[in-house]
């Protein structure tokens, strides 16, 4: 799933940088408008994505010392 998430945010990358040249270049007229909207839901894509690519490693980490926890091996981070 992550990965996925990954990858989504990788293509976007291309695609936003070919917007924002579009952005720049239609700039005041109806067009660019709706590119920007379009830009600012693109941003929006990157920041929900990147939050979830940020987190994963805490959360895994997290939930690896529940798991031990709950097993009776006291260290949270035994095994690193
Ligand atoms: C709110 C905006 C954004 C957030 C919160 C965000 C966050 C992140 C995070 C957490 C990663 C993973 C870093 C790691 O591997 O440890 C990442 C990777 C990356 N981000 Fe963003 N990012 C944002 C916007 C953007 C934008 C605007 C671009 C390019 C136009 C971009 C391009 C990339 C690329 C190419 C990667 C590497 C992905 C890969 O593994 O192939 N990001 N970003």
């Amino acid at each position: 799933m992550t990965r996925t998430i990954r990858l989504v945010h990788r293509w976007l990358a291309p695609v936003f940088i070919v917007l924002m040249v579009a952005v720049l270049s239609t700039q005041g007229s109806a067009v660019g408008q709706t590119l920007q909207r379009v830009q600012q839901l693109l941003i929006l894509g990157f920041a929900l994505s990147g939050a979830v690519m940020f987190v994963q490693p805490y959360w895994v980490k997290w939930r690896r010392g529940q798991r031990r926890a709950a097993d009776g091996d006291p260290r949270p981070t035994a095994g690193r």
